[in-house]
């Protein structure tokens, strides 16, 4: 029989009952503490989330929610009817290396102003997101101003891109397409990945290759007056070889008979009408944005506009951006992705040229004028080379 128990005692302190006990009720400022904290985390949470993508273009969460795109579809351009088109010896691939100045190893070096770490912010989601194949590859052209574009591009919180060129069109495509996707870095819903590898305008199989990797891939192609490109791709040559002869005796084949050389690559690149005839087989004209890289100097927030407008993306990159750097001699980022402080590009960007006579440029001048032209007709824009 159960003892009646009086006195407020409960059952539970009946002497020889080993009931367990709740424990007693925590007091109310411990249970305020702990709810406050734990609104902290989630608040943290959420701020540090939404900003992955857009603090380290701008200050302040003024860019939030800049997922959104405004479409500005590029217009499709009529290719004009075929002109005189001078015949020339054409190299199977200037990939091969096998050029009078080829130098072994990445067309641009690994240089600081290529940084392929990530912000400290990026670094805190690298596990959030995933890894896409590139919807957009700037293809070229080497020494073109293909870096600038691309850092200038990383300051959009919509864009994220691997610093490194990864050459896969060219020289990886037998590791396949994991291995390449595997390169990029993680992008969260609305960011576009992208890479950039100028020896692919050049490349043969390129065009076909990343059509089948995807018809959709947007192509950005920054050209350079080919005169002008031919003595920047020799002085990097020079810069690692010092040894090469001169750009007058690389640039003949015959200098008496004015016979200009086409099959050095520093040449050959510049015949952008020739190399972007294979790539038109393979992608509509709309699919693909040919970038001033006069104008990327002169004009980076014009030219950037162009490009966000083709990417689909909002228009963030503009003339606040950027600042002429005095002694660099170039526009600057005032905010770089990532440290958010100026930023010039490295040494081995904006080098200095070695004169070239002035005879020797006038020919190459007369020499490149009508791919050039043919080439205006084919882009639908007059780069203003002559
Ligand atoms: P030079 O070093 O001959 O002047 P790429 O990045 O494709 O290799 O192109 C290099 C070229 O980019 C440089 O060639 C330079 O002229 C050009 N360029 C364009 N904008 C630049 C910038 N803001 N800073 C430095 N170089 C820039």
């Amino acid at each position: 029989m159960g003892q009646r128990l009086s006195g407020g005692r409960s059952c539970l302190d009946v002497p020889g009952r080993f009931l367990p006990q709740p424990p007693p009720p925590p007091p109310p400022v411990r249970r305020k503490l702990a709810l406050l904290f734990a609104m902290l985390c989630i608040w943290l949470y959420m701020f540090l989330y939404s900003c992955a993508g857009s603090c380290t273009a701008a200050p302040g969460l003024l860019l939030l929610g800049s997922g959104s795109r405004a479409a500005h579809a590029q217009p499709a351009l009529v290719t004009a009817p075929n002109e005189t088109f001078p015949k020339m010896p054409f190299r199977a691939s200037l990939a091969a290396g096998k050029d009078k100045t080829a130098v072994a190893g990445s067309q641009e070096e690994q240089s600081p102003e290529a940084p392929d770490s990530p912000s400290p912010i990026s670094s805190f989601f690298s596990g959030s997101g995933s890894k896409q194949l590139p919807q957009a590859i700037i293809i070229g052209v080497k020494k073109g101003g293909t870096r600038a574009l691309l850092e200038f591009l990383r300051v959009h919180p919509d864009v994220r891109a691997v610093g490194a060129e990864p050459h896969f069109f060219d020289r990886s495509y037998h590791k396949g397409l994991a291995w390449y996707r595997d390169l990029m870095p993680r992008t969260l819903e609305g960011q576009i990945t992208m890479e950039k590898t100028p020896s692919y305008f050049v490349t043969r199989e390129a065009p076909a290759r990343i059509s089948a990797m995807s018809k959709d891939t947007k192509l950005i192609v920054v050209v350079r007056d080919p005169v002008t490109r031919a003595i920047s791709d020799y002085t990097q040559t020079l810069s690692k070889r010092p040894d090469i002869p001169s750009f007058e005796s690389l640039t003949f084949r015959n200098r008496s008979a004015g016979l200009i050389d086409t099959s050095w690559s520093a040449i050959q690149i510049g015949l952008y009408a020739k190399h972007l005839e294979p790539w038109l087989r393979h992608f509509p004209l709309g699919q693909m944005l040919f970038v001033s890289g006069e104008r990327l100097v002169s004009d980076p927030a014009g030219e950037l506009r162009r490009v966000q407008d083709f990417l689909g993306l909002k228009r963030i990159i503009t003339d606040k951006h950027f600042y002429f750097n005095q002694t660099k001699g170039f526009p600057c980022l005032k905010k770089a992705e990532g440290s958010g402080k100026p930023h010039c590009l490295g040494k081995t960007k904006g080098r200095a040229h070695p004169a070239i006579a002035r005879e020797v440029l006038r020919q190459l001048r007369d020499f490149y004028r009508p791919f050039n032209r043919k080439f205006y007709q084919m882009t639908g824009r007059d780069f203003g080379w002559d």
